[in-house]
């Protein structure tokens, strides 16, 4: 069986809507929330009803929570274990200073005395589903210090590391040290998954093979929501070439994705799932790596910028591909994929 494929958490990028496009494609065999926020869970904010849809396919959804304080983020684990949902993780890897001022994210790993105990608490407080961890480097590259640190969280009962290998001051340019990944899978007994600067489907087939136990990917999935099922479709050629009994599906044509109805459809989902007063800041957060598939890029971002409703941004790119016509359509292995799970994430 093959290794899963993971949509990773993304702030205002992994909602709903984006799922939901990833899964018309195919889907993935996880797809994690943004980070959900543990005090604004319990304040049960109207608008947290956006945060908890756990569609497109609720057991494969895994909630990711951030904190500070132990006993909210116990009691908003709690909360999310009476869901249907595949699992619960908990963001020990976000370095954005706003999180890490609070003591929260990256923070747990420079304590760990702080956060083992924490562990301890939600493994308490989860009964339900896999309780996982994402976390990064740490704050230098000491892979002992890492290593320490995640026999620590599985001691305290955790399922499931996905490490991010950077370090908490590196910003996403500097390359993620997959090394980290092997290292930290070596020392431990509990699932490792991996995650860092996937950029294409044969990238992803690729990290697959690496020994982990799962890979997730984050930005390429928004530029191109059909990395996972174009992944699939390549190890399932690689597979056909191997077997001569399946060669008839190596015949298959290849599959056309148009990007104007991608992105068409991804604002008609936006408007669909998301709170009207989210549509113009999240369209242009898509944008933001949807366009990295278009010559012009950063033209288009600017001419999308200035719109604030979909027939806007939809006119913008209509114009956009009438001129560069040669943009508008991607093409890719076409073997079938079939939606729900094709593998499992231990
Ligand atoms: C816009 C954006 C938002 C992110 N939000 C989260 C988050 O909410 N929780 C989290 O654990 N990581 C978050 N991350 C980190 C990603 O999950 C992932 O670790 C990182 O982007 C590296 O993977 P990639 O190279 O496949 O994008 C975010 C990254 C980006 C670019």
């Amino acid at each position: 069986m093959s290794v899963p494929f993971v949509l990773a958490p993304l702030a205002a990028l992994s909602h709903r809507a984006l799922r939901q496009l990833i899964y018309e494609f195919g889907g993935c065999d996880e797809y994690f929330s943004e980070m959900l926020s543990a005090p604004s869970l319990l304040a049960a904010n109207p608008l947290e009803s956006y945060y908890l849809d756990a569609g497109p396919v609720p057991e494969q959804l895994v909630y990711q929570i951030v904190g500070s304080d132990p006993e909210v983020l116990a009691q908003a684990a709690a909360l999310l274990d009476e869901r249907d949902c595949r699992g619960i993780d908990l963001n020990m890897g976000c370095s954005a200073p706003e999180i890490v001022r609070i003591g929260a994210g990256v923070w747990w790993m420079d304590h760990p005395d702080e956060a083992f105990a924490l562990a301890g608490k939600l493994r308490k407080a989860i009964r339900r589903h896999r309780f996982s961890v994402k976390l990064r480097l740490g704050s230098d590259e000491n892979l002992d210090r890492l290593v320490y640190f995640c026999r620590g969280l599985e001691r305290e009962g955790v399922d499931l590391i996905t490490v991010h290998p950077r370090t908490s001051k590196e910003k996403l340019k500097r390359r993620a040290r997959w090394t980290a990944v092997e290292v930290v899978k070596e020392a431990l007994s509990i699932p490792v998954a991996g995650n860092g600067d996937i950029e294409d489907a044969s990238q992803l087939v690729h990290r697959a093979r690496s020994g982990c136990d799962a890979v997730m990917v984050g930005r390429a999935a928004v530029r191109a929501p059909w990395i996972f099922a174009e992944a699939r479709a390549l190890e399932q050629a690689e597979h056909v070439m191997a077997e001569p009994s399946t060669a008839e599906l190596a015949t298959a044509e290849p599959r056309d994705i148009d990007l104007l109805a991608v992105a068409d459809r991804f604002l008609e989902l936006l408007e669909l799932y998301q709170p009207p007063e989210y549509f113009e800041s999240r369209s242009k957060k898509f944008f933001l790596y949807f366009c990295e598939n278009l010559t012009w890029a950063h033209h288009v971002r600017t001419l999308l910028g200035r719109e604030t409703e979909r027939r806007g941004m939809m006119w913008v790119l209509e114009n956009y591909f009438a001129q560069e016509s040669q943009d508008r359509h991607v093409s890719i292995p076409s073997i079938p994929i079939i939606p729900g799970p094709s593998s499992t994430v231990p």
